[in-house]
């Protein structure tokens, strides 16, 4: 379903860009730099199929990936701090809010945060969201080969309280890290199985 699959479709930077809503589709949201286009690229086995990098608010579309003629894996734009002027953050922003909230095809919403961090503030505003559109999401930290065992397990606990206050939330979190593969099988699997 992943390996040699993947194509990319097209970047949008407006609702009425968006491509046919006529299968499943999952997307990666989280903070700027937080590592979705990473984990798009570790899923896929691409390097550079999402073009990732050090500077906070590299992707500033919505980006469409194939997964196979299954669906669509989507990468966002980030949210909270990006190195992008205010007026062109503030429309990706809106952009990206809209799509969370109004995208028929839309089955489950992957919402990374550091593993280092748990969960924000921003992060929480983004599950409220995805409350009150009633859409499914899941969290996923990323960056595991970062974080040592002590402060992991204060992320997991702030993230799980987090967690519990929002009925959209799905229960299980993902322990991830692009860089050495922790956690890509289960994340692969797990989307297959979303129809
Ligand atoms: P924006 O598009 O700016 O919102 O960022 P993003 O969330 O797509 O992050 P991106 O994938 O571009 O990664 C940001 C930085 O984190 C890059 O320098 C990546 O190499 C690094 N990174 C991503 N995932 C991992 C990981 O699992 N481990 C480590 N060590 N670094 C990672
Ligand atoms: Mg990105």
């Amino acid at each position: 379903l992943f390996a040699g699959m993947t194509e990319f479709v097209k970047g949008v930077v407006a609702m009425d860009g968006l491509p046919p809503a006529d299968r499943m589709e999952v997307c990666f949201a989280g903070r700027s730099n937080v590592g979705k286009s990473s984990l798009i690229n570790a899923l896929t086995g691409h390097k550079a199929l999402a073009r990732a990098s050090n500077t906070p608010g590299r992707t500033q579309e919505i980006n469409f990936f194939t997964l196979g003629e299954k669906g669509y894996l989507v990468d966002l734009p980030g949210y909270g701090f990006a190195n992008a002027p205010l007026p062109v953050v503030e429309k990706w922003q809106r952009l990206l809010k809209q799509y969370l909230s109004g995208r028929q095809t839309l089955r489950r919403a992957f919402v990374l945060i550091d593993a280092r961090h748990g969960a924000k503030k921003v992060d929480e505003e983004i599950m409220s969201l995805l409350d009150t559109a009633a859409v499914t999401f899941q969290v996923v930290l990323t960056k595991v080969d970062k974080v040592r065992a002590s402060e992991l397990d204060k992320s997991l606990d702030v993230t799980r309280k987090v967690l519990a206050k929002h009925p959209a939330a799905f229960p299980a979190l993902v322990l991830t890290s692009s860089e050495k593969g922790d956690g890509i099988a289960t994340l692969r699997s797990i989307i297959a199985g979303i129809d």
